[in-house]
């Protein structure tokens, strides 16, 4: 019997990416092959994606592209991921092309599902869980150099402008020894560097051990050379952590710290829990106990009433901490939110860009600084793979900062390959990249 075959196609964040990897795993067992064009499909999954507009915009402007597919073979359509969880009936009310939807928490259910859509029937499951966190399932992972493991699932905090709480459900974390068990796994695979995800990563607990346990557990793992972990809050760092983070040579040198916004009564809108000079004294904090800690962050302009005031103080925030980059996001009112059923969306989308852009010019100027200035440095990087030209390598600094530099010219062997971490002069830099010379 011919097998059926499946193409995902993922968008978003990594969670999704590492979710993904999961539903692989629950496909594979029930008998789905794999390919890799939604022309030789006979199921297309789009895993989704709803923190802003754009996102969902990309979704349905993939779903379009898949219309004709569907007229002329009858291929069957599933959305997972947020976007299902968020818009459900939504997404499948009147004519539309959907057959399946499943929310992050219901993926063993999918199956099912589709086998029943095969016959002709629609159905969704987008029920959340307290304790799904797949731990019995081995992602189905392409083997590389980096690998990432989700040690948390869901958030808690109810940051106002966020739908994450409402897509991924409440909190819970998997056991220390299971996420130990599957780096020591991607370590015997030949993974060099493990990033452990969490929409809030360091509240993690199992009951028995804290995010600083477990990311020293994992750094301790044989044959992985680097731990990193996406995305902490501020509210969880206590000096057990940053002692974690400082003291093992493994854990790489690098915080994302989202900061969201720079004055207190948007930060308090926005129930982020803390002020603008408690979030500066975590920062001091850091870079006393750590000083070669490289920080970046999130922001969002333009949040409900956020005056050009309240705004000055955002852009002097970032201008007086100097992060060596920044994701900056307009706000985009998100269906369900505490934000959209509470407070007027009403900073015009004119001034909302506008200030974006005014972050991204600032905070661009500090980035190209700070890599100029690691011009004739040595440094060590993570070599991932071939860069944008074959004759290239592409690494990573231990602040995650990509550095290109030139291979070995054949027909001389390259000694260098993927997995390697070797040191580098630094020659020359932009705004993102490193220009380098193998020591
Ligand atoms: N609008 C704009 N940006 C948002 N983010 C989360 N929700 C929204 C929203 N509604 C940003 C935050 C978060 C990052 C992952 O996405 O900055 O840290
Ligand atoms: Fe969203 Fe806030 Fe949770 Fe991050 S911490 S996922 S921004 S609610």
């Amino acid at each position: 019997m011919r097998v059926p075959q499946v193409f995902i196609e993922t968008f978003g964040c990594q969670m999704n990416e590492y979710d993904t990897e999961l539903v692989r795993t629950i496909l594979k067992a029930r008998g789905y092959g794999f390919t890799d064009s939604a022309d030789t499909a006979d199921v297309v999954l789009l895993n989704t994606c709803a923190i802003r507009e754009n996102a969902h915009n990309k979704v349905y402007g993939h779903l379009g592209k898949l219309k004709p597919l569907k007229e002329e073979r009858g291929l069957v359509i599933g959305v997972l991921g947020c976007m299902a969880q968020n818009l459900k009936q939504d997404l499948l009310a009147g004519d539309s092309l959907i057959d399946v939807l499943v929310g992050p928490d219901s993926y063993r259910a999918l199956p099912d599902l589709l086998e029943r859509a095969a016959g002709g029937r629609k159905g969704m499951v987008v029920d959340l869980s307290e304790y799904e966190t797949y731990a019995d399932i081995v992602p189905d992972r392409i083997e590389g150099i980096t690998g990432w493991i989700a040690v948390m699932r869901g958030c808690d905090n109810f940051c106002t402008f966020c739908v994450v709480p409402y897509t991924r459900g409440r909190e819970r974390s998997r056991d220390l020894i299971g996420i130990v068990r599957e780096a020591e796994a991607l370590a015997a695979s030949g993974c060099k560097q493990v990033t452990l995800l969490g929409q809030n990563v360091n509240s993690y607990g199992d009951g028995s051990h804290d995010f600083a346990d477990l990311l020293l557990a994992v750094a301790d793992v044989r044959g992985i050379e680097r731990v990193r972990f996406t995305s902490p809050h501020p509210k969880d760092f206590p000096d057990k952590l940053l002692e974690a983070v400082a003291g093992h040579p493994k854990i790489c040198k690098h915080i994302h710290l989202p900061l969201q916004a720079g004055n207190d009564r948007i930060l308090q809108l926005m129930n982020r829990t803390y002020t603008r000079t408690e979030y500066l004294a975590l920062l001091d904090r850091i870079r006393q106990r750590c000083p070669a800690i490289v920080l970046t962050t999130d922001i969002i302009a333009g949040f409900c009433s956020e005056t050009e005031a309240e705004f000055a103080e955002t852009y002097d925030l970032v201008q007086g901490v100097e992060y060596h980059s920044a994701y900056i996001f307009k706000y985009s009112e998100r269906k369900n939110t505490i934000a959209a059923r509470k407070f007027a969306d009403d900073v015009p989308d004119a001034i909302k860009a506008e200030r974006v852009a005014r972050l991204v010019e600032l905070q661009r100027g500090i980035s190209l600084k700070k890599n100029r200035a690691l011009i004739g440095q040595v440094v060590e990087v993570l070599v991932e793979g071939d860069g944008k030209r074959s004759d290239q390598w592409r690494a990573r600094t231990e602040g995650n900062i990509v550095t290109v530099f030139p291979q070995t010219p054949f027909p001389f062997s390259d000694p260098i390959k993927p997995g390697s971490l070797i040191s580098v002069h630094i020659t020359d830099a932009t705004v993102t990249t490193l220009y380098a010379q193998a020591v």
